[in-house]
């Protein structure tokens, strides 16, 4: 009698009701498995107590963006992506949180670094490289101080977006300076930095060493362009939009781009 599909279904084996049974078995047991993982990793990444920005860039990427989740997250680095200068390779992403601009950098083909003091989000960010296979990231679990500000690795391109208020609320606002200043040193072309502001962020404006930043959002600007970024030697700043945010607190951010002249 010539195969049938049915025989196909396992070649070599001959079909009787048990080994049905057990290969219908295997298949719930590993789609199981893979549900668990991918869930695993979905949670981890998505938990508002762990993070407010979205699973990091992998497959088609885009998921999140089309159900509205993260949508921010994946519109910011569709900015980014369009401000990056020519010839960059090394790009160090501080504060990299659960990896999403890093990762997702990593898989438009430039060699990225990720600080990131939080160790859950380190191991969260390293659990998505193994199991995606992705190789041209590293992520070190180190917050960023005035003693090692000026000792990381070299960078093209750094990106510190929505990471300077810590510095200000851990040290001071000089201290907060030194330390962008120190990141800035160690960077060869340009620096995306973004920073919530002290009208719209309620959190940020309640720290006693973040000065008022101004009563209007362009005073804001102004006052992050110069107070802040106008410190940094050997600095061209242009300020690219104001972000809206997937973070809780304030509803958008100022982004610039700082270049080295
Ligand atoms: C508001 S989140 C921003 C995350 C990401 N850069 C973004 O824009 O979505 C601030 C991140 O900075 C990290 N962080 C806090 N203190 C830091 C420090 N001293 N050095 C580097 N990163 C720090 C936090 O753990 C967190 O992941």
């Amino acid at each position: 009698m010539p195969p049938t599909v049915k025989d196909a279904f396992i070649p070599g084996v001959k079909k009787n009701f048990l080994t049905r049974a057990i290969f219908f078995l295997a298949c719930v047991v590993d789609a199981f498995f893979r549900a668990l993982r991918f869930a695993g990793l979905k949670v981890i990444h998505r938990v508002g107590e762990f993070s407010s920005i979205p699973f990091p860039v992998v497959g088609d990427g885009k998921s999140d963006a089309q159900t509205g989740k993260g949508r921010h997250a994946h519109r910011k680095l569709d900015v980014i992506l369009s401000h990056m200068p020519a010839d960059v390779h090394r790009i160090v992403d501080i504060g990299s949180n659960n990896g999403f601009y890093a990762i997702g950098l990593a898989q438009r083909g430039y060699s990225v670094l990720g600080y990131e003091p939080v160790a859950r989000f380190v191991s969260g960010a390293n659990r998505i490289l193994e199991w995606y296979g992705i190789q041209n990231v590293s992520f070190f679990q180190q917050g960023i101080d005035r003693e090692n500000a000026g000792h990381l690795f070299a960078s093209d391109v750094t990106l510190v977006l929505s990471v300077f208020h810590n510095w200000v609320r851990l040290d001071s606002w000089d201290g907060a300076i030194d330390i962008l200043s120190g990141i800035w040193g160690n960077t060869r072309r340009a620096m995306f930095f973004e920073l919530a502001d002290t009208l719209d962020n309620r959190f940020i404006a309640s720290f006693p060493t973040m000065p008022d930043m101004g009563g209007t959002t362009a005073e804001c600007t102004a006052f992050i362009k110069e107070q802040i970024l106008g410190r940094l030697e050997g600095a061209r700043v242009e300020f690219i939009d104001m972000m809206p945010t997937d973070y809780i607190n304030g509803s958008a951010r100022h982004l610039f781009i700082v270049h080295r002249i």
